[in-house]
């Protein structure tokens, strides 16, 4: 019988994590069978144990539930313990391993897929929350110039800088101290494009060779990124690369074997404009 795996999260009727591990999976040769589970909010325990019981060999974690995940697990990475959220977990007899692949997969696409390396850079990072949390270590250890995380609500900022001083040079500001101030990468990671929203970010951040990152996945051309393309900015990036390379972080740990992200990543691609 083939390997269970699945993604939780409510809802969860959008998501392309099936299409991506099945991708993954024939591409590998890998015996698996990936589905989709609409968890119920407040029994977030009660579901992942039912699937372990029904023989799953692990589970990837999506909104809301990443701060559950974390609290189901028996054993928590660095990554999960730092972001306070797990993307993924691993079951293993009576173990249930919690990672995050979020940040990693932010990083790896910046770097790898487009190209924009962050060392000696100046990076920006919109937001404070759980997506911004995920982002900190992996981008502190591409060893940037300065990473300044913006937030409206500063002092959501300042925890966050407090917690990841130690590991490189992170500041926290509010969107008014942004002015006269240029990064080589702006990252959306608040919610703000969920709704159509424009974080009040100053045209001034945007450089024309620099890289704008838009976390959401496939929204098109949302307020941030117009911003960034009116400002001058040529090069404009949706989450799904992050997407995709998060998945494959996920798909090593659970089975040996990375894959090849490429192909996937470009059979998901929805044009911005
Ligand atoms: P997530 O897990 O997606 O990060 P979250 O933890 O609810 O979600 O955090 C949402 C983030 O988006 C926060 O940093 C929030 O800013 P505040 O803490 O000041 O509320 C940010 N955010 C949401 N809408 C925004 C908007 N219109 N402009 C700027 N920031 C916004």
């Amino acid at each position: 019988m083939a390997d269970a795996y699945a993604v939780i999260g409510h809802p969860i009727g959008h998501t392309k994590s099936p299409l991506i591990h099945g991708l993954f999976a024939e591409a590998t040769g890998q015996d698996m069978a990936y589905t989709a589970i609409e968890g119920r909010p407040g029994h977030f325990a009660e579901d992942a144990q039912a699937f372990r019981a029904r023989g799953g060999r692990g589970m990837n974690v999506t909104a809301p539930f990443k701060l559950d995940a974390v609290a189901f697990a028996t054993d928590r990475s660095e990554r999960a313990r730092l972001a306070g959220a797990a993307n993924a977990l691993k079951f293993e007899g009576e173990r249930v391993f919690a990672e995050n692949f979020d940040g990693i997969g932010l990083a790896r696409d910046v770097v790898h897929n487009l190209g924009c390396a962050m060392r000696g850079r100046r990076v920006l990072l919109l937001g404070a929350g759980g997506a911004a949390r995920g982002a900190l270590l992996p981008f502190l250890e591409q060893q940037p110039a300065e990473l300044v995380i913006v937030n409206r609500s500063v002092d959501k900022a300042q925890a966050l800088q407090a917690e990841a001083q130690a590991r490189g040079p992170v500041r926290a500001c509010g969107y008014a101290d942004l002015a006269g101030q240029r990064f080589d990468l702006v990252v959306n990671a608040t919610s703000a494009s969920l709704r159509a929203e424009l974080p009040p970010v100053p045209a001034s951040v945007f450089q024309p060779d620099g890289l704008a990152y838009e976390l959401a996945y496939g929204k098109g051309l949302t307020p941030f990124l117009r911003l960034a393309q009116q400002s001058g900015t040529r090069r404009l990036a949706d989450g799904v690369g992050m997407l995709v390379e998060q998945a494959a972080e996920a798909f090593a740990w659970w089975r040996g074997v990375r894959p090849e992200t490429g192909a996937v990543i470009r059979r998901l691609t929805v044009p911005l404009a």
